[in-house]
């Protein structure tokens, strides 16, 4: 028997009506057909079921906007049905409105724990039945809306978060670039300066040795020749200063004097080559260059601080350079990868000399290894082994990073890496691999194809060894 009355009043004015999809759940047909009348009159599309599970199964085919579900139902009941309802994702926000008598109060507290936003009782009052129904539609609506927005406003917050990343990036490295760039050109036009001022004088110095040399020496036979002669006319020496034990002197020590000073000009000339491969002067960007040419102009400009200085101990430079070809690169930004490198080197040999003083242990000689070959795959490798002070694990983690940096504020930038492997891996397509240990060293080891590093020839090369 359906237990229905009939107010029809819901308080709710035409304006405010919701209406959507209800499925009603009862096996009392009668109560189906006069829920299904009274929703269907107020505009509501119906749907009914007769048992839990055909309410499961209807679930899976359409999406209700609300679920009338009575309680006591042969098979699985009302509570089952609804903790099935809630286990699935793609039920389990449908809002559910438990049909109970009146007086089951127990019934009622236990839909509602099970998730069910609310419970209509029986005998049915019309315009509760249609008031509660458009209020948890409404509310059903709106939080569909909040959650929408919530995902909506998430892609946002995520789009703007990648957008700010992405130019955060852009920024880092065209200010990377803008160093590197000013870094370069300042030293490099610098190098270039002084080699050009130097290089004229050393020259005309150079050149003009040799005429001293045979200028001296036909002054000196003319010395010989004419003394006798004039000693002879004038009947004493014109000389008595000089005799002629000192002419001898001079005749003898001349020659080693010059050579000397053309052991000094040469000298001169080589630093003054070094600084002009290291400028790169008059040249293209990429060229085929000597490596090892590279090398030793980058040890040029790092002579003094190589030399020691005030307290710290000289540091051993061992050359073990291989049969490498002419390698094609950016000759100036290779110089200045090697410049970082060997810098890092110094500067971690003179904190691993610092250390042992503190520690008051054996001053250990500091070194350099500078190795170059070949690898099986055709590349160039150059490796830099220094016995400084090493890096901890964190150190190693983060020293590509650009500004990151162990060194004292004003001493280190925390750029050199980060140009070092951006020149490497994006300007050369080769790699910069790093193996250190706290207290023992460090060792670099730049690998770069030595011809052709575009992008297709390096396709074939991906997988190559280090
Ligand atoms: N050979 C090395 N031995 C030990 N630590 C090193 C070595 N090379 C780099 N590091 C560590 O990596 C950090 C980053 O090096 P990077 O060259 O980028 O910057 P920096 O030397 O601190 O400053 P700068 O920009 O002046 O070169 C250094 O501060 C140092 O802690
Ligand atoms: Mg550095």
């Amino acid at each position: 028997m359906a237990n229905v009355s009939s107010h029809f009043d819901t308080g709710i004015g035409d304006g405010d009506r919701e209406t959507g999809l209800v499925l009603i759940v009862d096996d009392n047909p009668t109560n189906l057909g006069v829920l299904s009348d009274v929703l269907a009159r107020a505009g509501w599309e119906v749907s009914v079921a007769k048992s839990g599970q055909k309410a499961l199964d209807r679930c899976q085919l359409i999406q209700p906007d609300l679920i009338l579900l009575d309680v006591m139902m042969p098979g699985i009941d009302g509570f089952e049905t609804c903790i099935r309802l809630k286990d699935d994702a793609h039920t389990q926000d449908i809002p559910v409105i438990f049909m109970t008598a009146l007086s089951d109060v127990e019934n009622k507290v236990r839909g509602l724990e099970l998730g069910a936003v609310d419970y209509i009782t029986k005998p049915f009052q019309q315009g509760e039945v249609l008031a509660r129904a458009q209020t948890h539609l409404r509310l059903y609506r709106l939080q569909q809306q909040v959650k929408q927005n919530n995902i909506e406003l998430e892609e946002r917050v995520q789009q703007r978060t990648r957008e700010l990343e992405e130019a955060m990036e852009t920024l880092k490295s065209t200010h990377l670039q803008l160093v590197q760039t000013e870094k370069m050109s300042s030293l490099g036009q610098l190098v270039a300066g002084i080699a050009h001022e130097i290089n004229n004088p050393i020259n005309f110095i150079y050149g003009n040795l040799s005429h001293a040399d045979r200028y001296m020496k036909l002054a000196l036979e003319a010395i010989a020749v004419y003394r006798p002669l004039a000693y002879q006319a004038v009947g004493s020496d014109v000389m008595p200063e000089l005799d002629e034990e000192e002419l001898e002197f001079v005749e003898n020590d001349f020659p080693k004097l010059l050579v000397s000073m053309l052991a000094g000009v040469d000298r001169v000339r080589g630093i003054v080559k070094g600084l002009r491969t290291f400028s790169r002067i008059d040249e293209s960007p990429c060229k085929s260059v000597d490596i090892h040419e590279n090398i030793d102009s980058t040890l040029t400009i790092l002579g003094s601080r190589l030399k020691g200085m005030g307290a710290f101990p000289s540091i051993e430079i061992v050359q073990n350079y291989g049969d490498l070809p002419q390698v094609e690169c950016y000759s100036g930004e290779l110089n200045q990868v090697f410049m970082n490198l060997l810098g890092n080197g110094i500067d971690a040999i003179h904190q691993r000399y610092h250390e042992q003083l503190e520690h008051q242990e054996t001053v250990v000689p500091g070194r350099i290894e500078i190795t170059t070959r070949i690898n099986p795959n055709g590349r160039a490798c150059i490796a830099f082994t220094d016995n400084g002070c090493g890096m901890s694990e964190t150190t190693r983690h983060k020293m590509f990073e650009p500004f990151f940096t162990t060194k004292p504020v004003g001493k280190g930038t925390g750029l050199g890496l980060a140009l070092a492997y951006s020149i490497v891996t994006e300007k050369h397509r080769g790699q910069l691999v790093c193996d250190s240990q706290v207290g023992e060293g460090t060792r670099f080891n730049v690998h770069i194809p030595t011809t052709g590093f575009t992008v297709e020839a390096n396709k074939a090369d991906a997988d190559g060894k280090p």
